[in-house]
């Protein structure tokens, strides 16, 4: 959460900053700000809300100056106003700040003694109170930043700027991401290698308890112990044009447009043309493998749930999968032969990373699904999935949460093969339904102006259910939670079968109940759960195949046609309609799609 970015440039910084914002913003849009130096003075500008009210404040107030910090906020301590938003200044320091500084509390309480008080709510003016306070005491701002640093508790990345000094910022990472970035004559520091593609494709990314002396020369980078170490650069290849909306209204709808491009692109780094499932170095083998426990948040532990039902059921490995913040604090033991799975979209997500952290040293192998080669996940793995999903911007998460589960089921299939529990012929079924899901992924998707009709009603409701029954049980619960982030109606999931258990008492003729039911092994048993519904007024929403339709859909609300799908890859096209339903219902209310009240793409704070 918040992005961060700074620039020793030799073109005006401003610019240059707000365009880098404008990458992050996916990491939080409760306020903006950017600081600069001009002739040696250093100046702020902050506005509420997105971005784009920052940039009408520069055009009444710009600012000059080829140096400069800059920051996107997702606010955590302090609600988002002015005062709260970042750079946060203190004398002739400014900082801007990702994380949360979990001694502020502490800190603040040091500096009373010497009279020093606050004016935000925030954790972070700390930070530059600190710094502020050991420059005054004679220490350089290169000697006060360190100090500082080494004094704070919790999550950061940090840049630090100087009044007076306009060839000099200080980095910092722990717990929080930093990619250094250089330039010609320019250095660069930002959350992530994306905020920087525009200026460079030279990269470094920072290590835990790594600082960074930043000046137009180059970095001098240290270590948590203070020795000097060095950091690979990399050529990284984003390119800037793939970060627009490609004619869609929003980055949701294109990144739901992508999915059967992305899927046969997954398909083809994974799958050799003699239908080889290919895993990136090191390799792996499941063959002794007694346990895998896999952990995520939000749609990636919902990836996780679904991923569950293929292990167990085709691999006969048994599975435990768990939300990041409740493992780490339960400390559940780790068998010795078993592998730790971890899927996240950004690799940077705080409570998965810990979760990592946790069973590192425990579990035989650490293996993580990531869409970011080079997040912290990833590199802290012994083994890396990527899902080339390519750059994902819209909140929601939709096409990395179908490239996770593609990875997922590769994976499932990989370890069914090597504990002989995959007969040749079934194995060649499964690729072979793997590699029809692009052709059956855009098939789907010409249900759009459908599930937008369909939507419309939908709009209306306060309340909605989402069923289903197997494998797509999970994918119940992730069209209940796309539902709820971007249209901000509150939705549930249940196990059909469980809805007797007590839920059906919500059932009357206001809530609308979306069925997910291809026609598979469980489908009369679905549809019997789908009856009850109806028999107590519900508004049946039905989505399934054409035989499944003609079978059941008598009497329902309304439907959507899917294409026949094996049992197994049910799950992963089903996401599709599950998407738009969510994408037209927002759309039809009126919400911020791609930025949804109160959300952030990559949440690093716990
Ligand atoms: C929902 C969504 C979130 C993320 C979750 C984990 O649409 O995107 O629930 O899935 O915050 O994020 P990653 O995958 O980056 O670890």
């Amino acid at each position: 959460m918040c992005g961060i970015v700074g620039v020793l440039g030799n073109h005006e910084a401003a610019p240059i900053l707000v365009e880098a914002l404008k990458r992050l913003e996916y990491r939080g849009y409760d306020s903006a700000g950017i600081a600069t130096i001009n002739d040696g003075t250093l100046d702020r500008r902050r506005a509420v809300g997105k971005l784009v009210n920052l940039g009408d404040l520069l055009v009444h107030e710009p600012l000059a100056g080829k140096s400069g910090i800059g920051h996107t906020r997702w606010a955590t301590h302090g609600e988002p106003n002015v005062s709260n938003a970042h750079p946060h200044r203190s004398g002739s320091v400014a900082v801007v700040h990702n994380g949360i500084i979990e001694n502020f509390r502490e800190l603040r309480a040091e500096l009373a003694e010497y009279g020093i008080t606050p004016e935000t709510d925030t954790d972070t003016e700390t930070v530059a109170m600190l710094a502020q306070h050991f420059m005054s005491q004679g220490l350089s701002p290169t000697e006060a930043a360190t100090k500082t640093i080494g004094k704070l508790e919790g999550a950061f990345a940090l840049a630090f700027l100087f009044d007076g000094n306009d060839d000099l910022i200080i980095a910092a990472r722990k717990g929080s991401p930093l990619a250094i970035g250089y330039g010609d004559g320019e250095m660069f520091v930002g959350s992530d290698a994306i905020a920087l593609s525009p200026m460079t494709d030279r990269i470094s990314y920072l290590e835990e308890g790594d600082y960074a002396i930043l000046t137009r020369e180059g970095a001098s980078v240290f270590n948590a112990a203070g020795e000097p170490a060095n950091r690979e650069i990399r050529k990284i290849q984003i390119s800037a044009t793939r970060i627009d909306k490609g004619g869609h209204k929003h980055f949701m709808a294109k990144e739901i447009a992508e999915q059967p491009t992305v899927i046969a692109e997954a398909l083809g780094h994974y799958l050799s043309k003699s239908d080889e499932i290919r895993l990136p170095d090191p390799a792996i083998d499941f063959s002794q493998v007694e346990r895998i426990t896999m952990v995520a948040c939000g749609t990636a532990f919902l990836a996780c749930l679904t991923a569950k039902y293929w292990f167990e059921q085709i691999a006969r490995l048994p599975v435990e999968v768990d939300v990041a913040s409740e493992f780490r604090y339960r400390e559940p033991p780790i068998p010795g032969k078993s592998v730790a799975l971890f899927v996240s979209q950004s690799g940077e997500t705080a409570d998965t990373l810990a979760a990592l952290r946790y069973c590192d040293g425990k579990a035989d192998k650490i293996v993580s699904v990531v869409n970011v080669p080079e997040s912290s996940i990833a590199r802290e793995s012994d083994l890396a999935l990527p899902i080339h999903a390519g750059v994902e911007i819209g909140v929601a998460s939709t096409k990395a949460f179908t490239c996770q589960l593609t990875v997922l089921f590769l994976l499932a299939l990989k370890a069914a093969t090597d504990r002989g529990e995959l007969s040749e012929e079934a194995r060649q079924d499964h690729l072979a339904q793997l590699r029809r899901l692009p052709a059956l992924m855009s098939e789907a998707l010409e249900q759009n102006d459908a599930v937008r009709e369909t939507a419309r009603k939908l709009a209306n409701a306060r309340d909605v259910l989402f069923l289903g029954r197997g494998p797509l049980y999970p994918l119940a619960h992730e069209g209940a939670l796309k539902l709820k982030e971007i249209s901000y109606i509150h939705a549930e999931a249940y196990a059909s079968g469980e809805l007797k258990h007590g839920p059906i008492a919500l059932i009357d003729e206001e809530v609308p109940v979306v069925v997910m039911a291809p026609r598979d092994t469980l489908f009369d048993k679905t549809v019997s759960n789908m009856q009850e519904v109806m028999a107590r007024k519900g508004k049946v929403i039905l989505i399934s195949d054409r035989g499944g339709l003609s079978e059941a859909s008598e009497g329902v609300w309304d439907t959507v046609v899917m294409p026949d799908v094996s049992d197994a890859v049910a799950p992963i096209l089903y996401a599709l309609p599950a998407q738009l339903l969510a994408y037209h219902t927002a759309v039809a209310k009126g919400t911020d799609v791609d930025q949804p009240r109160n959300l952030a793409k990559s949440v690093t704070v716990e």
